[in-house]
């Protein structure tokens, strides 16, 4: 168990190169089972999350071959076998997830585990679309971890997403390519699409249509009336209909936004900042972060925009912003999920009340990130408070160094390692090592900004 002590910060600046993308490298480690040929991901992710996704199609019989950031994986000849032995998933809910789709639809047995975080987190999600195609897929009475796969033959699925979750429906599309099997997913709120984008990518079949839908207010909840005068909203079809195994081939993969959040905030909270971080993905389902930002005044800019392998990119240009208060509720939560715990600390910093609602699925992270968000944010001297469903922080006070409780959770732990850039005194935070699951060079590199 390492700490790390942070100090507060005169000045953040410099130029640097994001690391690539986690969502988008599990993707290309589990989608190169179902290939004809070898996958070559480019600035692949260098965290722990993404090395388990390589473990586990190691363990199912696929060749992995690192250099550097560039790691090629060629799927196993005769297709997948069961393995002989569990497949742990560690801390990782998005191999867990999306690897119990793809092996349902597998026609063999599995058994996937997971660390203490993961055996917490909801399976059922999963269970109940991958059952009503037929899937023999078993887990504890409680729906969790560990997760048992018996060999079916799987049927069509027609499935509208009950929980906004990019897991859930890539799991589904997991399951429907290895299978041959037709899936149709709706969503209501748009997830993060890298799935559908990388599947295209890999020259498979895979239609994406938005809809527009009546939506009748709930007359019995005045926050959602006064917030959605309209009529009318987008709903999404995405309809896949496996051709055969997919390509292979290139995949380059953007820098991952959701880390660079952290340095994004770190110039935003230190006074006379100036950061430049290069090819980042900007995948418009990753981007209410910025656009949230934007409205809470920070000067953020997108610079030399492009596509790489289906997703694009651009450089991005922060400049130190005196922020305003926000309200953020609606849609927009499944798009910037994982980083509401470094926009509460943002929002510490931003004079007024800053409210967030409709996340009840923080609760269901690595850590409950309510929970973790508000209790470190009151020892820092910040008043919140906690809703159901999310929470208010009261800003523009000072922040004080403490220890930080980062409750074995990687979010948690450089959230508040950049709320002590601008804390008076010490922060430590405790269990550091956490970092290494999504950015193991996080503390070398915010040193590395400081001048
Ligand atoms: C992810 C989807 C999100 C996100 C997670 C990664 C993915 O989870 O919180 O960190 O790669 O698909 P949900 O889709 O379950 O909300």
């Amino acid at each position: 168990m390492s700490e790390t002590v942070i100090k507060r910060a005169k000045k953040i600046s410099g130029c640097f190169r994001m690391a690539g993308d986690k969502s988008i490298s599990h993707r290309a480690a589990l989608l190169s089972l179902l290939c004809r040929g070898p996958i070559r991901a480019e600035n692949f992710a260098d965290g722990i999350d993404c090395r388990r996704s390589l473990d586990a199609v190691q363990t199912l019989g696929g060749l992995v071959e690192t250099d550097g950031v560039t790691v090629q994986i060629t799927p196993p000849m005769s297709g997948i076998v069961s393995p002989d032995r569990s497949i742990d998933c560690d801390n990782s809910g998005t191999t867990m997830r999306l690897l119990a789709g793809l092996l349902a639809g597998s026609n063999i047995s599995a058994e996937l585990v997971g660390d203490e975080s993961l055996t917490r987190r909801p399976m059922k999600r999963i269970i109940d679309p991958l059952r009503q195609m037929n899937a023999s897929i078993e887990s504890t009475e409680n729906g969790t971890v560990p997760l048992t796969i018996k060999p079916a033959t799987l049927i069509p699925i027609d499935y509208t997403l009950p929980v906004a979750s990019a897991q859930v429906k890539s799991a589904l599309l997991l399951a429907g390519l290895a299978s041959g099997c037709p899936v149709t997913i709706r969503e209501k709120n748009h997830t993060r699409n890298h799935t559908e984008r990388m599947i295209k990518h890999l020259g498979g079949d895979i239609q994406i249509e938005d809809v527009k839908i009546e939506v009748v207010p709930d007359p019995n909840d005045p926050r959602k009336k006064k917030k959605r005068p309209e009529t009318e909203e987008y709903k999404r079809t995405i309809a896949l209909s496996p051709n055969g195994l997919l390509s292979g081939g290139t995949i380059e993969i953007p820098g991952d936004i959701s880390t660079a959040a952290y340095f994004i905030a770190a110039a935003l909270l230190v006074r006379g900042s100036h950061l430049i971080i290069q090819n980042v993905g900007v995948n418009p389902t990753r981007m209410a972060f910025v656009t949230m930002l934007k409205q809470m005044g920070a000067e953020i800019k997108m610079k030399n925009r492009t596509e790489i392998s289906g997703e694009p990119v651009a450089d991005i240009e922060v400049t130190y912003s005196r922020l305003k208060p926000h309200k953020i509720s609606g849609d927009v939560i499944p798009n910037l999920i994982d980083e509401i715990p470094i926009l509460a600390v943002l929002a510490s910093q931003a004079k007024g009340t800053t409210v967030i609602r409709d996340a009840e699925e923080l609760r269901h992270k690595e850590s409950d990130r309510i929970k973790a968000v508000l209790k470190n944010l009151t020892a820092m001297g910040v008043k919140v408070g906690e809703f159901p469903d999310g929470f208010a922080v009261e800003g523009g006070g000072e922040l004080n160094g403490v220890e930080i409780d980062s409750f074995g959770d990687h979010r948690i732990a450089m959230a508040f390692a950049v709320a002590g850039l601008a804390a008076h005194g010490r922060t430590v935070i405790t269990d550091s090592e956490t970092v290494e699951i999504s950015c193991p060079q996080f503390f070398v590199m915010l040193e590395g900004l400081r001048s």
